[in-house]
């Protein structure tokens, strides 16, 4: 059942090409520059009118909702808020009906996100489900919603799911921009035609796994793990130390790169790695800066870089290259050596990679 694998979680991460195809089959027509959602498709009018988009969710899927708040405010211009679904649901939040919610879960069953929709319902907002589950309890109560389509998600740890996630919310952006003529269509053709290749491009981004193992080795038995991005490189970094700190018991922190000297800067030593996703895209020169500070304090850095990156490489312990692409899917390809990397420590230090402790696959209590 593990098709080979050790671990169901190596299987899940290997199966992203796959599973992020079976996300798009359907949905997206690169030719004509055109995104069907068939799940949403009733609201498609409404979404020409809404005031902003509020996003609720827990864990890794909070994560796949920050990428979300880029895209959606990149591409169809609607203000997008974040939301921890356990904070929101006892706040009393400002919502009205010209508001749309989306709860993104990959199990659908999540306590808190189920409470925060039923509230946000009951104030009259348009609530959108973003599951994997089919048929599970949240896509149940939602008003709509667009299924993952990832397959069932057998570790603790959520890899497949995550993308899958991320590409769907990619995919209500470009829609949401198509409705309300935030984009040309020459430039979704575009896009579109890149998101295509994506599953081509993380099967390559796959083939640095040897590698990946090695560097795995050398930082198994690290105390801590800083994390650090800017734009949706800060999701990618908080979802990286959430998966090392999930499995390897490591203690993980995701920063935004330019937050570091606000603190953090504090920790680091020649015994402190530190991950950073610099990735060529709008903001490398200023990762490239962090960079040196690091060095200059003699911490160890391992960079997630583009590939044929020369710069980050003269500063980086380790470099990890990843396949160039857009900055709108860099999310997408920048996650996979950082599950590839929490996955070999864990294996390494022997544990439960699929069941870590105290940890359940869906917490269906508050
Ligand atoms: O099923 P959900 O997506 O609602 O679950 C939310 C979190 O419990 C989940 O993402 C958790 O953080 C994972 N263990 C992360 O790998």
């Amino acid at each position: 059942e593990k098709g080979g694998y050790d671990h169901f979680m190596l299987k899940e991460i290997y199966e992203q090409p796959r599973s992020i195809r079976d996300c798009m089959r359907g949905r997206i027509y690169p030719a004509e520059g055109k995104v069907q959602l068939g799940g949403i498709k009733e609201f498609a009018e409404k979404l020409k009118n809404i005031d902003r988009i509020i996003i609720v969710a827990c864990g890794t899927s909070w994560h796949a909702g920050l990428v979300g708040e880029y895209l959606i405010e990149e591409y169809a211009r609607i203000p997008v808020e974040v939301e921890y679904a356990s904070e929101f649901r006892y706040r009393n939040p400002i919502i009205t009906e010209k508001d749309v919610v989306i709860a993104i879960s990959q199990s659908g069953e999540t306590a808190d996100t189920m409470a925060a929709i039923e509230m946000a319902k009951e104030k009259g907002a348009t609530i959108f489900g973003v599951c994997n589950v089919v048929g599970a309890s949240i896509p149940r109560i939602t008003h709509a919603g667009v299924y993952t389509h990832a397959g069932p998600e057998i570790g603790v740890a959520s890899t497949k799911a995550f993308t899958a996630q991320v590409t769907v919310l990619t995919l209500m952006a470009f829609y949401m921009a198509q409705q309300k003529g935030t984009i040309v269509n020459s430039k979704l053709v575009e896009l579109l035609t890149e998101l295509d290749c994506i599953p081509e491009k993380i099967h390559h981004a796959l083939e640095s796994n040897e590698q990946i193992k090695t560097i795995a080795e050398k930082f198994k038995d690290s105390r801590n793990c800083l994390f650090l991005g800017r734009g949706s490189g800060f999701p990618v970094a908080l979802e990286g130390a959430l998966k090392l700190k999930e499995i390897s018991y490591i203690h993980a922190e995701g920063y935004p790169a330019a937050e570091m000297k606000h603190g953090p800067i504090a920790l680091i030593d020649e015994e402190m790695p530190v991950v950073f996703i610099a990735t060529k895209n709008s903001s490398y020169e200023k990762v490239i800066s962090n960079i040196q500070e690091v060095k200059a304090r003699k911490g160890v850095v391992i960079a997630i870089v583009t590939e044929g990156d020369t710069d980050v490489k003269k500063m980086a312990d380790y470099c990890i290259e990843i396949p160039d692409a857009s900055e709108a899917f860099l999310p997408l390809l920048a996650t996979i050596p950082l599950q590839l990397l929490s996955y070999h420590i864990a294996v390494l230090r022997g544990c439960n990679v699929d069941q870590p402790r105290n940890l359940a696959k869906s917490v269906t209590v508050e």
